[in-house]
């Protein structure tokens, strides 16, 4: 999405880098004009993250991570680029530009303002005597009055018409109560509140809008849950229960579990990285969320049969997207609610540090299919498992696997080395040509991820970081010289640079981390940032910027001169009859 540059300039100058930065970070210590912090995207003890005030730019010694304040927020917020705009105007108070302002996104912004207004008078009843009967079940659930505050907690009081009127006193009509699914319609035509006499759980998306409700009832009975319906602004399938929290984890995974009263459990005893699906087993648009935010997801869902179908379930869906997954077997308690009451957060730890991955997993699920003491079945499970074994990527995995299976099964573990390897050889010559085409298609420059790449022609390209450098610093340079293509350059990525900044200074527009943060990969960002940390003598940026074009011309043509010599040794040789 395109934001209309004055709004981003407004956007950037409302939204200080370093009062941006400070609300996650304590700036400590001031060298130069730069301030400087314990980075926040890896860990260290000490600081090399620095702010610069003067430039709106953060930079990262340590981890390479840079960019604007459009960018941290991306990034600290786990938000993409409209995303992140959008956050930063909510915070400066700023209106959206008026062409997302259609009916529609009006409609959204409306219900959205309702639900949040209704989540705060929830939360506010949970306190007011009509809360009573709530707080008593929060007690007795265990959950403290901090992490009730965390997760936004509230109290739905037993009455027919409090949010109703509540909501109308605030401008709120019945329609949009309804529409919003937080009143219901009688059959004489008056509207009624949807949620009565439960303990309520807003449903907080990634941006931090409150999007629907979870409402428990308060003791036994049924319905157990009662939830929003799919509204305009609520979509079962595509949330998660608290992921708004659990992606500012720092734990490097993150747990599904089925239940809130689990998720909120789990926060409490310190798992801050615990998420539930709403009520629905999950669904490929929730893993491909997660997948946003994590690479490892750890399933800990209830210890019963429906639990371990669904575990079974969701890793199909998880490992479909190369996610990590594996599975907590929870035993001696219901679910992770029950047995951290029970057992304490420490002996979760445990369950979390040996928990299985989903080949133990599988290969539990497969002997439980059948009886190894009979001859037969002994048969089926060696050709089920060693196929799942076959299946595996790593030698050393193939083999401690194929050892295990030999264990279970008691032969020889030759045995079962033998058909693992046999299974493996069939299974590459079916995917060689697949594999093939992968190869052939053009890789990923760069893919070092951050910090900088290794270039393959560094001396064009310590003229290519001049030549960005100076146009980032002296836009107004672009119109004295006769600038090269992107394609002159010998590194793709300071061409992608380039060829960004290059537009924004040709087309008079202001130039700046944040104004370029919508045309450059966070990747290419932090290059950026980090090559505009060198220094750049200015006194003379006629002549350097002169030097920095020429070289990369001459280097241009000396990697054509040599490419021609390449290609005339490979055709020799295939003329003498060798192969290419
Ligand atoms: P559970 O019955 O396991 O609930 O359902 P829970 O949250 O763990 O609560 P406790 O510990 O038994 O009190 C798991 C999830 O399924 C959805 C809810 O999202 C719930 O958290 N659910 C359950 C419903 O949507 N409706 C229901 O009637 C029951
Ligand atoms: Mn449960």
């Amino acid at each position: 999405m395109a934001f209309p540059e004055n709004f981003i300039t407004e956007l950037i100058e409302r939204n200080d880098i370093v009062s941006v930065v400070s609300e996650y970070v304590r700036l400590t210590r001031r060298s130069g004009s730069n301030m400087f912090g314990l980075c926040p995207f890896h860990s260290e003890k000490t600081p090399s993250f620095s702010v610069s005030p003067d430039k709106q730019f953060y930079h990262c010694f340590g981890c390479g991570k840079g960019g604007g304040v459009i960018n941290f927020i991306m990034e600290i917020e786990n938000l993409s680029y409209p995303e992140a705009v959008e956050f930063l105007a909510r915070r400066a108070g700023m209106q959206m530009p008026a062409e997302t302002n259609d009916a529609e996104s009006r409609k959204r912004a409306r219900m959205l303002a309702l639900n949040r207004d209704a989540a705060r008078f929830f939360y506010e009843q949970l306190s007011a005597p009509a809360g009573a009967p709530a707080r008593e079940y929060i007690g007795k659930r265990r959950i403290s009055p901090a992490t009730a505050r965390r997760f936004g907690l509230g109290a739905a009081p037993d009455d027919w018409g409090i949010l109703l009127n509540a909501m109308e006193k605030k401008g709120y009509t019945a329609p949009e109560l309804f529409s919003a699914g937080l009143a219901r319609r009688g059959k004489n035509g008056g509207f009624y509140d949807t949620f009565r006499n439960r303990l309520m759980f807003p449903v907080i998306d990634v941006r931090g809008n409150v999007i629907g409700f979870s409402g428990r009832m308060l003791g036994d009975g049924e319905p157990k849950y009662m939830n929003s319906p799919e509204t305009l602004v609520f979509n079962k399938s595509r949330n998660l229960f608290a992921l708004n929290l659990a992606k500012k984890s720092k734990s490097g995974y993150i747990i599904l579990s089925e239940g809130n009263i689990d998720v909120v459990s789990l926060h409490q005893a310190g798992f801050d990285c615990a998420v539930a699906s709403l009520g629905t087993s999950l669904t490929p648009e929730q893993a491909r969320l997660l997948s946003r935010y994590t690479n490892e997801v750890i399933i800990a869902y209830d210890n019963d049969g429906a639990g371990i179908k669904a575990s079974q379930r969701a890793i199909g869906i998880l490992e479909k997207l190369d996610l990590k997954v594996k599975v907590l077997r929870i035993s001696g308690a219901k679910d992770p609610d029950e047995f951290i009451k029970t057992r304490g957060p420490e002996a979760f730890r445990n369950l979390i540090e040996n928990s299985e991955n989903q080949i133990d997993y599988r290969l539990h699920a497969v002997t439980s299919k059948y009886d190894l003491s009979v001859d037969e079945q002994k048969v089926e499970f060696l050709k089920e498992a060693s196929d799942m074994v076959a299946h595996l990527p790593g030698t050393v995995e193939r083999q401690v696997y194929a050892m295990r299976v030999a264990s279970m099964a008691g032969v020889n573990t030759d045995v079962v080395t033998g058909e693992v390897e046999r299974r493996r050889r069939k299974l590459i010559n079916q995917a060689r040509s697949t594999e093939e085409k992968k190869l052939l298609r053009p890789g990923r420059a760069g893919a070092s991820g951050g910090s900088a790449p290794g270039y393959d022609d560094p001396a064009s390209a310590a003229a290519e970081e001049g030549l960005v450098r100076l146009l980032y610093l002296e836009p107004e340079l672009a119109s004295t010289v006769s600038l090269p293509e992107a394609g002159e350059f010998s590194s793709p990525e300071l061409g992608r640079i380039y060829s960004a900044l290059r537009t924004k200074a040709e087309a008079g527009e202001s130039v700046s981390t944040a104004s370029l943060t919508d045309a450059l990969s966070p990747e290419d960002m932090s290059l950026l940032v980090g090559l505009l940390q060198k220094p750049e003598i200015l006194s003379n940026s006629r002549k350097s910027i002169s030097d920095y074009i020429n070289k990369i011309k001459d280097r241009r043509e000396l990697r054509a001169d040599s490419s021609d010599l390449r290609a005339l040794a490979s055709k020799l040789r295939q003329s003498k009859g060798y192969e290419g």
